[in-house]
């Protein structure tokens, strides 16, 4: 029996995570793992209608200390109503994003304190980590275009940080990147360049070197 682990998947928009998270899925539960796939904001149905708030229309919809509070929410909904009961039954969770993007883009993004979004992290959702974070590193050039593209041809309106500068993603790309040298142990840097078979088998690889660790 393996025990349930916690992973997220973290990246600039147009990444390719959310194309990854079936993949990880597929492979732990290969390899004897039952494992759940969610995603945030959004994981639960509450958590779902403040995706829909967070990520619609333009930039100035939200002053940023709403946005933090609000992608906090959605946090705690998704942590006391689905993570944390599928770790206790023994099912593993695969998250696309977590407070890792919070740190990314209202923290480095947003240029709001990283203490302050730690602590409201610990206050309000607890003291839950992901055991493994995967972080899929694209150029934001890249990452923009394709997440714009993907945007318009699924006519999808959650576009809203798509609609910031490139500066603002490069900003995104450091984050993770610190936070990965930061506390090494706990996440794994994936070139995202590439086909999406090529990528998912670096994934693989980095969960299976983890896993053996
Ligand atoms: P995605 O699910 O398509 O990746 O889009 C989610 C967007 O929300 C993405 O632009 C990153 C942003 N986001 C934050 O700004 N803070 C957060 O805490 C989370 C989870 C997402």
């Amino acid at each position: 029996m393996h025990e349930a682990a916690f992973y997220a998947v973290e990246g600039i928009d147009g990444s390719g995570k959310s194309g990854m998270v079936a993949g990880i899925v597929a492979h732990l539960e290969r390899t004897g793992r039952p494992t759940i796939a969610t995603r945030e904001p959004g994981g639960t149905p509450q958590g779902e209608k403040l995706r829909a708030l967070l990520l619609a229309g333009t930039d100035d919809a939200w002053d940023q200390q709403s946005e933090l509070l609000m992608m906090t929410a959605a946090r705690v909904e998704h942590v006391q109503r689905v993570i944390l009961p599928a770790l206790a039954r023994g099912t593993s969770v695969v998250s696309d994003r977590y407070v890792g993007s919070t740190i990314a883009y209202q923290g480095a993004g947003r240029g709001m304190p990283e203490d302050y979004i730690r602590r409201l992290h610990r206050d309000a959702v607890g003291d839950v980590w992901p055991d493994l974070v995967l972080i899929l590193d694209l150029d934001p050039e890249i990452g923009l275009a394709r997440s714009k593209k993907r945007l318009s041809a699924d006519a999808i309106d959650e576009g809203r940080f798509e609609t910031l500068d490139l500066d603002f993603h490069h900003r995104i790309r450091r984050s993770y990147l610190d936070q990965a040298a930061r506390d090494p142990e706990r996440h794994a840097i994936v070139d995202a360049l590439g086909t999406p078979e090529e990528v998912r088998a670096r994934v693989i690889a980095a969960i299976d070197a983890w896993h053996a660790h």
